[in-house]
């Protein structure tokens, strides 16, 4: 399987690409997942995209692309095939991913957009509970943890990120609506894109994907 997910900040990419990855033996990439754990280290990159993550911007296409190139090339995991969560975010990204799947000869199969009214959003970010180590996230209300605040799979803590709450909430969406939401365009061009309706439960949500998956995969 070669898919992105596409969708704005709690439609879900976290939730449902694990999924996908587990069924298909693929690697799931989380370029954000991939940047928090860049912050956790104190890394040089780190300090520049925490500032930048805390805003809702964007980090830069170049760092983006390096970091997603170096992935497919040297992540084991990604032989039989990925899913990118959070990449591409901007048209010259998926136009940059394109070349770098073509050189491979692995082009992408399909572009899945979950698609949500931006007022069901709020409730699913600032009720989110996160376990930084595996990127696996909880909903205080919609998927709460068996123990509360605490992983189901490592009983490690589970805790918020710095950009869930409202404020950084309305400037990732305005982000989202002006730089990411025209690649739709692109893959739409390319008889690539299936839409998802991701106002609906988890499990509802997983079947629509398995639906719009190409069947040769
Ligand atoms: P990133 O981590 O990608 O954040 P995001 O795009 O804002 O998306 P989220 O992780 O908030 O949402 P999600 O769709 O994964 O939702 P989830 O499944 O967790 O990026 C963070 C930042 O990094 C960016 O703002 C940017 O600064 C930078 N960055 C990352 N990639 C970049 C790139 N390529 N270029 C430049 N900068 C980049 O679900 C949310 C909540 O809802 C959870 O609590 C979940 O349990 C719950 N939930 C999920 N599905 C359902 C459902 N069906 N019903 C009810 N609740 C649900
Ligand atoms: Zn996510």
């Amino acid at each position: 399987l070669r898919t992105v997910f596409l969708g704005p900040p709690g439609a879900g990419k976290g939730t449902q690409a694990p999924l996908l990855s587990e069924y298909f033996k693929a690697c799931h990439l989380s370029t954000g997942d991939i940047l928090r754990s860049h912050v956790k280290q104190g890394t040089e990159l780190g300090k520049q995209a925490k500032e930048i993550m805390d805003k809702g911007g964007l980090v830069s296409d170049e760092i983006m692309v390096n970091i997603i190139k170096d992935e497919l090339e040297n992540n084991v995991t990604c032989k039989n095939g990925f899913i990118l969560d959070g990449f591409p975010r901007t048209v010259p990204q998926a136009q940059k991913l394109d070349e770098m799947l073509t050189a491979r000869n692995t082009p992408l199969e399909t572009a899945l957009e979950l698609e949500i009214d931006d007022s069901l959003l709020v409730s699913r970010i600032t009720g989110r509970l996160i376990h930084p180590a595996s990127g696996r996230s909880y909903h205080t209300e919609f998927n709460p943890p068996k123990i509360e605040m605490t992983d189901d799979v490592t009983g490690e803590p589970l805790v918020r990120r710095s950009d869930d709450n409202v404020e950084a909430l309305t400037k990732r969406l305005a982000t989202y609506h002006s730089q990411t939401a025209p690649i739709a365009a692109f893959y739409k061009f390319q008889n690539k894109w299936r839409g998802i309706d991701a106002a609906k439960k988890p499990d509802e949500v997983s079947v629509r994907i398995m639906e719009s998956l190409p069947s040769n995969t």
